[in-house]
């Protein structure tokens, strides 16, 4: 046997494989962990650990032998819990068959795309939005199309420009409340709106709601696209990853119409197998057990939201004041500097890690994104540092 070169293998690995693009973010990641010292508020996960009864709840588990393959689409012990849990926050009632369990959101909306799409399909994208979205479209042989979400209307989806992007090629449009990286909850009219547009287009929506438990201010009315008619043609999507401090355990869940639940569970298969059912069962004690943890993680964010935001103002800065979420948009433009030169140099010169606008499309262009799930003093920190690094630079 002869070991391939670097270049051997670089022309055999598929076209797909090799278009792949490397996200932005990893060259900052890159850079940051060679400062040791560096704060870093560029991460996209809490910063808390798993509560204590989740991890035990796991570890019995596997000491009681679940530790084996369990069905395509999660265990039924957990998905009957979820029917209850998407009853009760996200306001409609599917059937156990229509949810399906992933491991993380991240491979469900995979497995979605692999689902819906032909090549050259349209995907209508928000930016500044969740970055994997537009290479996992890609990767599958689909179209990224862009919507803008503009600070001035509250980064909100416009239906009359959703409308105007679609295309008889377009199948899907993705949405995302509340959304990374704006910290966005969308107001419930806008949502009928949206879904008004997409139900007259034939359109299909990916309603992407990992953040359903994470909105940081009480009277914010939230609507769940798939409550508004369950008719409608919208696949939600869910995770424990951040409500519940899980990033690790990979698991998320889905609800889809039943014959794309039943075609999502099939898909499983050779992809994944199942979820990991030591995961499942962590992820039936965090429904079941105590909300006092779940809810401390909730309230440091907001805590941290109002901390970051006076800080913010104070300072002279403009941002976007998080609904929902753990992450603040910060306006660099006024810098002079591209938001990865900026976040690059800042991190160069101040020791602070941010993440760079350009990670999440071409609306983000003149933002960084900080994450407040971290140490008020740190967060504070950063913000002091961003202000400084763009009076430095005029
Ligand atoms: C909007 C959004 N959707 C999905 C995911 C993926 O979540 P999971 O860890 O469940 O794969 C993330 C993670 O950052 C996210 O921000």
């Amino acid at each position: 046997m002869t070991l391939r070169s670097d270049s051997q293998e670089a022309t055999d690995v598929s076209d797909r494989a090799r278009d792949l693009k490397r996200s932005t973010i990893r060259v900052l990641f890159d850079a940051a962990d060679k400062n040791p010292d560096a704060i870093r508020l560029e991460v996209g996960e809490p910063s808390f650990t798993t509560p204590a009864h989740i991890i035990e709840a796991a570890a019995d588990a596997a000491a009681s032998g679940f530790t084996r393959y369990g069905p395509n689409g999660g265990l039924t012990s957990l998905r009957e819990l979820l029917v209850e849990k998407i009853r009760s926050v996200n306001g409609f009632t599917p059937s156990i068959e229509q949810v399906v369990v992933t491991p993380g959101a991240m491979n469900g909306l995979y497995s979605i795309y692999a689902a819906l799409l032909n090549p050259g399909d349209e995907v209508l994208l928000p930016t500044p939005g969740f970055p994997n979205m537009d290479e996992t479209v890609r990767l599958l042989g689909g179209k990224p199309v862009f919507y803008g979400l503009d600070k001035s209307d509250d980064y909100l989806p416009d239906p009359e420009e959703i409308a105007s992007l679609v295309s008889p090629r377009t199948k899907v449009l993705f949405l995302n409340t509340p959304s990374n990286p704006t910290g966005t909850v969308i107001p419930p009219d806008r949502i009928e709106a949206i879904l008004s547009v997409t139900a007259a287009q034939g359109v299909w929506v990916i309603s992407d709601e990992v953040y359903d438990q994470l909105i940081l201010d009480d009277d914010l009315p939230y609507l769940s696209p798939g409550s508004v008619d369950e008719s409608l043609p919208v696949i939600s999507v869910y995770s424990f990853s951040k409500v519940y401090s899980m990033t690790g355990w990979r698991v998320g869940y889905l609800v889809a119409p039943p014959p794309l639940a039943d075609i999502l569970r099939k898909l499983q298969e050779p992809q994944v197998s199942c979820t990991s059912t030591i995961s499942q069962k962590a992820a039936e004690a965090a429904l079941t057990g105590p909300r006092e943890p779940i809810e401390a993680m909730r309230s440091a964010y907001v805590a941290n939201r109002d901390f970051a935001w006076t800080r913010l103002t104070d300072l002279g800065l403009s941002g976007y004041r998080t609904q929902g979420t753990f992450y603040m948009l910060i306006e660099v433009s006024e810098s002079g500097l591209a938001p990865i030169e900026f976040s690059l140099r800042l991190l160069e010169e101040h020791s602070v890690a941010v993440a760079p606008g350009e990670v999440f499309g071409p609306a983000g262009k003149t933002v960084v994104r900080i994450s407040l799930a971290n140490d008020k003093e740190k967060i504070g920190h950063g913000i002091e540092a961003i202000a400084k690094f763009i009076s430095e630079l005029n």
